[in-house]
């Protein structure tokens, strides 16, 4: 399974990819306005790009086909592995079909059912993101629809990859993995407790604690 960091902050994600723990990044309109500062959203991704070899999501802000097509064109000229973000709508399809036969990978957000993740996968995305989280907050379990859109991209060989996102907690990852979808996106915090567990902790300190009483013999 690959993961991809959910963020547009320049600090965590040279963090991350210094520290080998993440194979791409995604974006999105909401990340950039967050953490966008004073440098205009094309230099954001430029260097992005630059720090993780892998995919990196950069999202459109157009709404029509034509103007989403247009936008993932020149979003995709900033650098080559510059994945295009569309939303899962009319257009949104329309757009990736178009940008998917210009060779342009694409990644279809705002997934909320299996039935949206195939007609992206039909319309060629490279990646379609069910968002998991947004899903169990109205009491919906979120995970079956990458158990739906696995079985389904299996039973008909779509090469489209499944990619969980609005990722809560490690359980979310966990899952996810289970059912085999290709990618996580998490935020660095979540990113951060995948590495923890309290018996790692307690574990390292008693054998610190009983390596110190013995190694102070030999002085
Ligand atoms: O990349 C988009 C997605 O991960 C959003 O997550 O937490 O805003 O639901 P969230």
């Amino acid at each position: 399974m690959k993961f991809f960091l959910d963020t547009a902050s320049l600090a965590e994600i040279k963090w991350a990819s210094e520290a080998g723990l993440i194979d791409g990044v995604t974006t999105n309109p909401s990340l950039m306005a967050k953490d966008l500062g004073d440098l205009d959203p094309r230099e954001v991704i430029r260097r992005i790009c630059e720090m993780v070899p892998g995919s990196v999501s950069a999202e459109v802000v157009s709404l029509g086909a034509e103007e989403m097509y247009q936008e993932g064109k020149e979003l995709a000229k900033i650098a080559d592995n510059v994945t295009v973000k569309v939303p899962m709508t009319e257009a949104g399809l329309i757009a990736t079909k178009r940008l998917a036969t210009d060779g342009i990978k694409v990644n279809v957000t705002l997934c909320f059912s299996s039935m949206q993740c195939l007609m992206a996968a039909k319309a060629g995305a490279a990646f379609v993101s069910p968002f998991i989280g947004r899903v169990d907050d109205i009491g919906q379990v979120g995970m079956d629809i990458i158990s739906e859109a696995r079985q389904m991209f299996d039973n008909y060989g779509f090469d489209t990859e499944i990619l969980a996102a609005s990722i809560r907690h490690p359980r979310h990852v966990a899952d996810a993995a289970l059912i085999g979808a290709d990618v996580a996106t998490v935020p660095t915090k979540i990113l951060k407790q995948m590495m923890l567990h309290p018996l790692t902790d307690k574990g390292l300190s008693q054998f610190m604690d009983d390596w110190n009483k013995v190694s102070s013999k030999g002085e």
